[in-house]
């Protein structure tokens, strides 16, 4: 009994003190997180970058910013524009970020509006990132930081099911499948297929609608698990618009991407030579239009495949104030049921900064306090 309690407060000594800086604290105990806390540094989350003033078309794959080859223990995950800012050196390589290191690359690299940047990147950390020690892993865990000593059970990061990163993705598999994050060839070949149909060759709003829908069907079809309920109803239509808006050359701006193009980035994570970011502040435009080619009313399936049932409880895009008050009254709540100290002062920072990615009171939703004010 003795030897047993000394050995497991040994493995928990062991597990606090690899607890790595960018695993995220969401969903761990409180006693989890009374031992692991006090082992951070604390960074206060620091305001968000406003807009970039220059946001004309430019040459981004530059001199400054090479491409380079993954080294080992480098992280990736299932956004391919992060990745790219990451192997372009626009984000740490490693791809282990802060907020405000996002939203600056994504501004740079792709001119990512403002508001949505801000928004979509607090959204992430707070359900993936290490909201005390201000960084978030665009991926996983690195491979370089287990088994040996324990890692912890929950590391977070961007690959995280069902919080942001969710299913029937263009060139991801379902987290059932086993891999939610890698480049799966097969799903690009479908990718091709579909932009060879519908869009003679190239990748454009045609082809995002009849590949959404076709990657909905699929998921329905083979995955007793699917989820399609807010968040992952709407970023599933925003990212099925950025390879139009984000990946093809701000010169070229007739919203037809190529095939080599987008291989280089949904698989290398890699811009062609000599890339223009789009000319101007680009959004989610155009994402009603694919949802409303084949319209969906929010659900999953209900543990068999072809069992779709609609969720009224989920935002979708009639209701959007709603998309902000589940996340952040049922998402981020659930996930943190009573932080303290630090914790609750970066939660609290990092909810306002959400909110204003939002709009703020001109957005027309009401802030929410979860833990009080
Ligand atoms: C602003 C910070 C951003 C965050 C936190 C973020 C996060 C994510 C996450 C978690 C996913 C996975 C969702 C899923 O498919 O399950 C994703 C997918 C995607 N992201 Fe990002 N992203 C950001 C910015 C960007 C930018 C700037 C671009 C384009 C340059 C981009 C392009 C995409 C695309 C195309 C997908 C869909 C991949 C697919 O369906 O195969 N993202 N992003
Ligand atoms: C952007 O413009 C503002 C106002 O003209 C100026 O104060 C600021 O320094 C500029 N920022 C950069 C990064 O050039
Ligand atoms: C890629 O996706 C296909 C189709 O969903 C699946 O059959 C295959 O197992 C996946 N491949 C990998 C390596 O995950
Ligand atoms: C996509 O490409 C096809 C084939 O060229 C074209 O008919 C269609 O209008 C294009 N759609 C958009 C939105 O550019
Ligand atoms: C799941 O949905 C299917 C098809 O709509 C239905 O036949 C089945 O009874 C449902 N099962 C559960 C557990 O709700
Ligand atoms: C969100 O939760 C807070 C605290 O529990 C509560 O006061 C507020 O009414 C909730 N708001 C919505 C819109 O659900």
């Amino acid at each position: 009994m003795r030897t047993f309690s000394i050995l497991s407060a040994f493995i928990f000594a062991a597990r606090v003190l690899a607890f790595p800086s960018y695993a995220s604290l969401a969903g761990l105990s409180s006693r989890e997180l009374e031992e692991i806390v006090p082992t951070l540094q604390f960074k206060p989350p620091p305001t968000p970058p406003g807009p970039i003033n220059d946001t004309s078309t430019k040459l981004v794959n530059d001199a400054a910013h090479p491409w380079k080859p993954l080294r080992p223990g480098d992280i990736r995950g299932p956004c391919p524009g992060l990745n790219t800012l990451a192997s372009h050196g626009y984000l740490p390589r490693n791809g282990i970020a802060t907020p405000t290191q996002i939203i600056t690359a994504v501004q740079e690299g792709f001119n990512m509006e403002n508001s949505l940047a801000v928004f979509v990147t607090y959204a992430a950390h707070l359900v993936d990132g290490n909201v005390v020690t201000n960084e978030l892993s665009i991926g996983g865990k690195s491979p370089l930081t287990g088994p040996d000593p324990p890692a912890p059970a929950s590391v977070g990061g961007l690959n995280t099911h069902a919080v942001f990163e969710g299913d029937s993705s263009m060139t991801r598999g379902d987290a059932f499948f086993g891999n939610n994050h890698d480049f799966n060839a097969t799903l690009f070949k479908q990718f091709v297929d579909y932009s060879n149909r519908f869009g003679a060759g190239k990748y454009n709003l045609t082809v995002a609608a009849e590949l959404r829908h076709q990657r909905i069907q699929e998921s329905i079809a083979t995955n007793p698990t699917f989820s399609f309920v807010s968040p992952r109803f709407f970023t599933a239509f925003a990212e099925s618009v950025f390879p139009v808006r984000f990946f093809v050359d701000g010169r070229q701006d007739d919203g037809q991407l190529d095939m080599d193009t987008a291989v280089g980035f949904f698989r290398d994570s890699r811009m062609p030579n000599g890339f223009f970011r789009p000319n101007g502040p680009q959004g989610g435009s155009g994402a009603i239009d694919i949802f409303n080619a084949y319209p969906i009313k929010p659900g999953y399936n209900n543990g068999t495949v072809n069992s779709y049932t609609f969720d009224p409880t989920s935002a979708d895009f009639s209701t959007s104030c709603l998309l902000y008050y589940n996340f952040v009254n049922q998402t981020i709540k659930s996930l943190y049921p009573e932080p303290k100290g630090v914790l609750l002062q970066a939660l609290n920072k990092n909810l306002d900064y959400f909110y204003a990615g939002l709009g703020g009171e001109p957005s027309g939703c009401a802030q929410v306090f979860p833990w009080g004010t």
